[in-house]
């Protein structure tokens, strides 16, 4: 049995509540499977910035460098100003780690209902590029206080970073309907965008298979709501990839719901999996927070750390908590954020023992 080390920080807000909850059922799915993962916790984040001044020690990336993945709640603190919380953990490492795909899966669950009226199912991926882009880090602010105050950041695709992800991204459709939109804003205004869609255009063009739509992402915003399972594949850059992500997940229910890998596909670095939503300060420490996010990222780890029976398990029993009424407040459910998880480990004992999750 191959020992596999995990990195967990739970971090700020509802990542404590969330995380425990998703180790639950990753321990429990692990001694099923007779899996050896190694969780090891670092209480890095808002709390350990307020002692130390930074929010994880100097030597934070090398630590977690000897880990074969990174399990994340949130980051992110009413007391902490968000671009020291943000710029001091989350984006150094998925910018260290070349974690440059953030693959964001939106689909209809059973018995979450969609708050569109005769919603259809929906089942589609946002691969949002994540390590570039609108998150640049020239700009600054200057002048503070005067009349003459300004903000630049400037916005920066390379060729490098535009190709992997829309390779990716059109690879990802080549397996699945062969459909891929494109999110995009080149209507003359954002010199960046035409860039953007011709190195998607020629990268797509290596994959016969694929039907590559680009689609301005105002328009696709909209479309997002009124039509969201016409979509199969989103490519999107990482300012337009966030903001969709949370416009999907809520479609189909809760941003609770939404999980997300953070990837090094070349697998130099760890890859890390964490929620889509954030340390949501108005409902922390209360019991309220849906853990599904974060269980469903503890299912795309196992996935990417190679057990896929492991993980497969793990996903028909959160769905099948779900499909029970179970869910917590935000999808209409009765359950606080344990008695949630209490139902998963119930779905998880009750698959192993009659080995009903489908085998791949
Ligand atoms: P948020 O995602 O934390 O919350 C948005 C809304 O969704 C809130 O009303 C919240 O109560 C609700 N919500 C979020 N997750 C939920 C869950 N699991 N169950 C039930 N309801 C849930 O976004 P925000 O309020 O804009 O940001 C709060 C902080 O989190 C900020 O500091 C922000 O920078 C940070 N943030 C961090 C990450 C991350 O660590 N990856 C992601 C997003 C936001
Ligand atoms: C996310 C978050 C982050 C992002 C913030 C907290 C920097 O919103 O992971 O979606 O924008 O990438
Ligand atoms: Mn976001």
């Amino acid at each position: 049995m191959t020992t596999q080390r995990i990195a967990v920080i739970a971090g700020d807000g509802i990542g404590k509540e969330v995380v425990p909850a998703a180790i639950a059922c990753l321990e429990r799915i692990a001694e099923l499977h007779t899996l050896d993962l190694r969780f090891t916790y670092f209480d890095w984040g808002s709390e350990y910035y307020l002692q130390h001044g930074r929010m994880m020690p100097v030597d934070g990336l090398e630590q977690l460098a000897a880990h074969q993945a990174i399990f994340l709640g949130a980051v992110g603190s009413p007391e902490v100003p968000d671009a020291e919380s943000l710029w001091g953990l989350l984006i150094p490492i998925r910018r260290e780690f070349q974690q440059y795909i953030n693959l964001r899966p939106v689909k209809t669950l059973a018995g979450v209902a969609s708050p569109l009226k005769a919603a259809q199912p929906i089942d589609l991926l946002i691969v949002r590029e994540n390590n570039e882009g609108e998150y640049s880090e020239v700009g600054g602010r200057m002048y503070r206080g005067l009349p003459q105050e300004t903000a630049v950041q400037e916005t920066i695709f390379t060729r490098l970073g535009v190709s992997r992800v829309a390779r990716y991204a059109a690879s990802l459709a080549a397996s699945r309907s062969g459909r891929l939109t494109s999110a995009t804003k080149s209507n003359g205004i954002i010199h960046t965008m035409p860039f953007w869609d011709e190195i998607v255009a020629e990268t797509a063009r290596l994959y016969p298979e694929v039907s590559v739509t680009s689609e301005l992402v105002d328009a696709l915003a909209a479309h997002l709501v009124l039509k969201p399972w016409t979509f199969d594949v989103i490519v999107a850059s990482n300012l337009l990839g966030d903001i969709l992500s949370d416009l999907g997940s809520s479609v189909t229910g809760s941003i609770g719901l939404a999980p997300s890998a953070n990837l090094n596909p070349e697998g130099e670095f760890p890859s890390l999996f964490e929620p889509v939503h954030g340390s949501a300060p108005d409902i922390a420490g209360k019991g309220l927070a849906n853990p599904v996010g974060q269980i469903w990222s503890g299912a795309m780890m196992l996935e990417h750390l190679g057990h896929i029976e492991a993980a497969t398990h793990l996903q028909s029993a959160f769905e099948s908590a779900l499909r029970d009424g179970l869910g917590t407040r935000d999808v209409g459910g009765p359950s606080s954020t344990a008695e949630f998880t209490s139902g998963v480990l119930s779905a998880i004992d009750t698959l192993a023992a009659s080995q009903a999750y489908p085998t791949p």
